[in-house]
């Protein structure tokens, strides 16, 4: 009705894993098109850049931003910017981040650089807050629009209940758009941040995965821990406990989302802390 595209696709094809079945998945381009594609159960996707997605798939539809929600209007309102300050216009959920982080690096324009590196979409960055020690998604977001099968609301920042990889959003209350707040800087300063910042990934490993598998517990880096436990380099079928690095998993070919699930219990086992899982398990 809306002219939605809607295809049955493997989700392998979407997250950075490689890994997860099938799912109908809904491409949707304008507001229509998303209240359409919310009619029903779903899920939202964005760079599948923290999924964990079944060998089976998943029974709901799985909602893709495009078009323009994926596209980025950076141009200054003139009545919200000043010599300091520049809030963008709207940036689609579905704008891809490393692009719009190189972006705004050349147009000299600060507060995100610390994100460098991450492989996410706006709207998943937004819903987890992404972020490194140099920065995080919240650090220069001015206005939020929310979907959910009751309609669209805005919120600001101050009326969410955000954090260390938290936003305060509840699942499937999807980030369509957002405003950008950021702070005038020289492109050569932004750049240097941004450097510096991903130099903090030296040591993460370059294969196919979904990042660090658990949130660092109270501020203990989950890796050492994981590291300490002995368990790096532990393989089980096509999955692997990055070498480089305790705290990612990886793809080395083949893996089933079974072999991730196996990994995950056994450093749970192994590792003497409760440990809180970062990534998203799909179902
Ligand atoms: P997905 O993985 O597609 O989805 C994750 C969750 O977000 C799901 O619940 C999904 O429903 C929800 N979601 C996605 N899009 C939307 C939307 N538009 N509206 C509402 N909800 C949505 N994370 C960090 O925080 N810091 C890092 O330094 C970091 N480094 C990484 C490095 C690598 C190599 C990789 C592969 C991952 C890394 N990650 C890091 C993890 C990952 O990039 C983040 O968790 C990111 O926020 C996931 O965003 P995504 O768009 O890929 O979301
Ligand atoms: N460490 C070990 N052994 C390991 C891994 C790490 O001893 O196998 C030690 C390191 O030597 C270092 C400390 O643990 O002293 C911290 O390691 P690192 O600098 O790699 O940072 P991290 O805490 O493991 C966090 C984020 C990353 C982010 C980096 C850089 C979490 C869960 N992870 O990693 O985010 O990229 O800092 O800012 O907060 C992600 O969330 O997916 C992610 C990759």
């Amino acid at each position: 009705r809306s002219g939605a595209r809607v295809e049955r696709l493997p989700l392998a094809r979407f997250t950075t894993l490689g890994v997860g079945g099938e799912a109908e998945v809904w491409f949707v381009g304008n507001h229509e098109q998303l209240a359409e594609a919310l009619e029903a159960p779903y899920r939202v996707l964005g760079g599948g850049s923290n999924l964990v997605v079944a060998d089976e798939g998943v029974p709901e539809r799985v909602i893709r931003l495009t078009g323009p929600l994926a596209e980025a209007d950076l141009t200054p309102d003139p009545d919200l910017s000043d010599a300091e300050t520049v809030v963008t216009g709207w940036v689609g959920g579905g704008v891809p981040l490393p692009g719009l982080i190189r972006k705004l690096q050349k147009l000299g324009l600060s507060n995100l650089e610390g994100t460098v590196g991450i492989p996410a979409q706006v709207g998943g960055a937004v819903w987890m807050n992404a972020g490194t020690r140099y920065g995080e998604m919240f650090g220069g977001l001015h206005t939020l629009e929310i979907v959910t099968p009751g309609g669209t609301r805005q919120v600001t920042p101050d009326e969410l209940d955000w954090g260390y990889r938290r936003s305060g959003l509840s699942r499937g209350h999807v980030v369509s758009r957002v405003r950008l707040k950021l702070r005038r800087s020289a492109p050569e300063e932004v750049r240097a941040r941004m450097d510096f910042a991903d130099q903090a990934r030296k040591g993460q490993p370059k294969m196919k995965t979904p990042g660090c598998a658990f949130k660092n517990p109270g501020g203990v880096p989950a890796g050492r821990l994981i590291d300490e436990a002995g368990l790096k380099g532990t393989r089980i079928g096509g999955a692997l406990i990055a070498p480089e690095h305790g705290n990612f998993i990886v793809n080395l070919g083949g893996a089933s989302s079974r072999d991730v699930h196996a990994l995950l219990d056994l450093i749970r086992e192994r590792v003497g802390v409760p440990l809180e899982l970062e990534y998203e398990l799909w179902p």
